[in-house]
């Protein structure tokens, strides 16, 4: 009898101790390694966020990583997670050509890499992308100036994203589609920069890398909301009074319209501005209702997230994911999965972000 105990207390412990091996096995075993650029951004702690809310009450295995602005880290994350086993890498690259590397060591140990919002560039270990479409983002913040411009000669300040990113040409390119025509009737004058004046009787840029560099590199913002100031600060100072008056601002993103527009709303001979932004950050849909941002460009990062989620699980069963176009990396051409845009402005604010179920009321004041 008392024998009889020991055996089974032998066979319970050993069962226990197998479970808990089993169990921590699996935790560090990740199939699904994922890769974010910086939280120091509101854009991407959304992406993790919107990433953990689908991945809630699912038993895959997934781990998110910051990269911190840092190619390096970068690098370092993608082998911590090869390193866990991963199948599928999705990663949104911080500087897209420097990006190239890690995915390259990716691919090496026989992993699929799934390219996220921003495309890596030049390497051909990329897989699939998924991404919104940009270049629409770029035209709608364009088309948002044109359809509020006050008349004949308005200043219009131009700001773009960071070079390294190659989703800044192509906003740039979809906003130049739509601004060049009313540059060359006469709607818009450019208020700062020459390389742009240089090439505004050119209307269509996408094909021109070149010429799209040259005006980026001097109307960049690196992503940087306080660059962004900087720069606004040094144009306001150096425009004539004929810059000022009415204006039109064409912003990159949220984080950088908000400081754009902080300093064009403290400058006394700045009448009025419509200003442009995308995310739809939450402290820019404060801004849009309290009237000191004119619109932002909503990207439902949930459509983003389950365009990922679903590729990566495709892959995993075995399958080939469901793509809807491609897009040149400057080495491959890589199939992508692209996602509609939303412009929001004051108008539509309720309907688009909180009818949605995307942001709470309570979330905002004076709405
Ligand atoms: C993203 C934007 C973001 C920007 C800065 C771009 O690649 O598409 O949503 O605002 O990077 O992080």
């Amino acid at each position: 009898m008392k024998k009889g105990f020991k055996a089974v207390a032998l066979l319970v412990v050993i069962m226990l101790f197998a479970a808990v091996v089993a169990a921590c096995g699996k935790s560090e075993k990740v199939s699904v390694g994922i890769v974010l650029p910086t939280k120091d951004e509101p854009r991407w702690v959304q992406d993790e966020q919107r990433f953990k809310d689908a991945l809630k009450g699912t038993d895959y295995t997934t781990e998110i990583l910051f990269s911190q602005g840092s190619s390096a880290k970068e690098k370092e994350n993608v082998e911590t997670l090869i390193n866990k086993g991963i199948q599928v890498l999705i990663i949104c690259p911080q500087d897209g050509d420097a990006a190239a590397a890690a995915v390259e060591s990716a691919k090496k140990a026989g992993v699929k890499v799934i390219s996220y919002d921003r495309l890596i560039t030049k390497t051909d270990a990329v897989d699939y992308y998924v991404t919104f479409d940009s270049v629409a983002v770029g035209a709608a913040q364009a088309q948002y100036l044109v359809d509020h411009a006050k008349g004949g000669g308005e200043p219009l300040y131009l700001y773009a994203g960071a070079a390294s990113d190659n989703n800044a040409f192509l906003f740039f390119q979809g906003a130049w589609s739509v601004l060049q025509p009313k540059i060359a009737d006469g709607t818009f004058k450019i208020a700062n920069s020459s390389e742009a004046e240089a090439l505004k009787d050119t209307a269509d840029l996408s094909q021109d890398r070149d010429k799209l560099s040259k005006i980026i590199g001097q109307i960049t913002t690196n992503w940087d909301p306080n660059e962004a100031k900087n720069k606004a600060q040094t144009h306001l100072t150096a425009a004539a009074a004929d810059m000022k008056g009415d204006v039109a601002i064409l912003a990159p993103n949220d984080g950088t319209a908000r400081s754009i527009a902080d300093v064009f709303a403290s400058d006394k001979d700045v009448k009025s501005f419509v200003v442009s932004g995308q995310d739809a950050e939450k402290a820019s849909i404060q801004y849009v209702i309290d009237g000191k941002q004119s619109m932002t460009v909503f990207k439902d990062v949930r459509n983003l997230v389950k365009d990922a989620m679903g590729m990566a699980l495709s892959i995993l069963d075995g399958n080939t994911p469901e793509t809807t176009g491609e897009y040149d990396n400057g080495k491959i051409k890589v199939p992508a999965k692209q996602t509609d845009v939303i412009v929001v402005d004051k108008d539509n604010v309720k309907a688009a972000l909180i009818d949605s179920g995307y942001y709470q009321a309570s979330d905002f004041q004076g709405l």
